[in-house]
């Protein structure tokens, strides 16, 4: 039986000379081998030279693996590492990528401007369609996809992508990020690979680049062999750092799962906010099916003001809420998604992700609830 999430995050591997309550920090590239026969052995199966497998970085995917209930997990230098490397390892030239239309920007613009320059095919679909892909995409390879949806948090049914995608015989890769491995464990939804910016809630503090791929031990091998190449590896110190965060993760979710709660509910009583997208508002068309899949509704919300101007004046009016991109971390973070992570996106484009120039993404973080929402309201009263 799995051990509960905290226990999982918090113990991993021991230091077993010294009996530390910490991993120690390997800071070597390589590692002698007992002898020469070693390198007969699987590779993956041995610490010998830091871009393809070190025992601190190892400590973390282990853990990672733990919490995402999954056989294995690679860790990379950031969030697009770990996508670009798994899109790259399972298509090939020739091949085609089907990936929902409302993802991160920087996957979006990956996907768009990127990755056909590899001689693969990109389709963007709407939800409706992914849940139909004999019909949209039925030579996919991959179909890749979000939920919670950035910036909006509007929700996909997992298990619905998971049986479409499954009549084409096409792999299914997931971006949890905004939900986090305490709130949602795509895997036992059948998903194949969970992707994660492990700079967000994973790292949690502002303070690490990270990403992290996990699936089955097959899925995660052609993974790490493909790392080892494209070299999006990450390092033992931030590998380290990111160790220190996991062992505070489900507490810190929890606490951002409460605040976006707070936070949403009174940004719903706000009359100059037009609408409030969050998952677990009961009156948020994603409350239905963020309810069958997630056991939390994430730290992430968004708001509407009138105008791109009213976004402008409300974010430059906050004294707590730092006007940032990012997301996951102790500080609580806005956004204007068409001055930011949507900027190149064109009306059109914009529309189909439902961000309007009003939209202001909000990252609640762990400040008092209280003292978030008189400064919510007196940057409102300046609207
Ligand atoms: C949902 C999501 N996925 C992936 C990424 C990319 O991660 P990173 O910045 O760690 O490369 C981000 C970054 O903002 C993100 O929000």
């Amino acid at each position: 039986m799995h051990k509960g999430k905290a226990t999982r995050a918090i113990h991993g591997r021991r230091d077993t000379e010294k009996l530390g309550a910490n991993y120690p920090i390997y800071t070597s590239t390589t590692f002698a081998v007992p002898n020469s026969d070693t390198y007969e052995q699987d590779w993956d199966t041995f610490d010998f030279y830091t871009r393809i497998s070190n025992p601190t970085i190892r400590n973390v995917e282990e853990k990672l693996a733990a919490l995402e209930e999954g056989e294995d997990a690679a860790l990379f230098a950031s969030g697009m590492a770990a996508i670009m490397t798994t899109f790259l390892t399972f298509v090939s030239s020739g091949e085609a990528i089907a990936s929902s239309r409302h993802v991160y920007g920087g996957t979006y613009h990956l996907l768009r401007d990127i990755v056909p320059r590899f001689g693969i095919d990109v389709h963007f679909l709407d939800d409706d369609e992914l849940y139909d892909l004999p019909q949209y995409a039925p030579q996919a390879k991959l179909v890749h996809f979000e939920t919670p949806v950035n910036p909006t948090s509007r929700c996909v049914s997992i298990a619905s992508v998971v049986e479409s995608a499954r009549q084409i015989g096409a792999l299914t890769t997931i971006d949890s990020t905004f939900a986090s491995p305490i709130n949602q464990n795509p895997l036992r939804f059948g998903v194949d690979v969970v992707l994660h910016s492990a700079t967000k809630y994973l790292g949690g503090h502002s303070d690490i680049m990270a990403g992290a791929a996990m699936g089955s031990a097959a899925h995660l091998r052609q993974i790490r062999d493909g790392r080892k190449l494209l070299g999006g590896n990450s390092n033992p110190y931030e590998a380290a750092l990111l160790d220190r965060s996991l062992r505070t993760l489900q507490v810190r979710v929890e606490g951002h799962n409460r605040t976006a709660q707070a936070l949403a509910e009174f940004f719903e009583t706000e009359p100059r906010v037009g609408a409030v997208h969050y998952p677990g508002l009961p009156s948020s068309p994603a409350h239905a099916i963020a309810s069958s899949q997630m056991t939390g509704y994430g730290g992430m919300l968004a708001i509407e003001l009138e105008d791109l101007q009213a976004a402008k004046t409300f974010c430059d009016s906050l004294d707590l809420a730092l006007n940032a991109v990012s997301l996951g971390g102790t500080d609580t973070l806005v956004s204007i998604p068409v001055l930011a992570t949507h900027i190149k996106l064109s009306d059109e484009e914009l529309a189909a992700a439902h961000v309007t120039p009003g939209t202001v993404r909000i990252s609640a973080g762990l400040e008092d609830v209280e003292d978030l929402i008189a400064d919510f309201k007196q940057a409102l009263a300046r609207v």
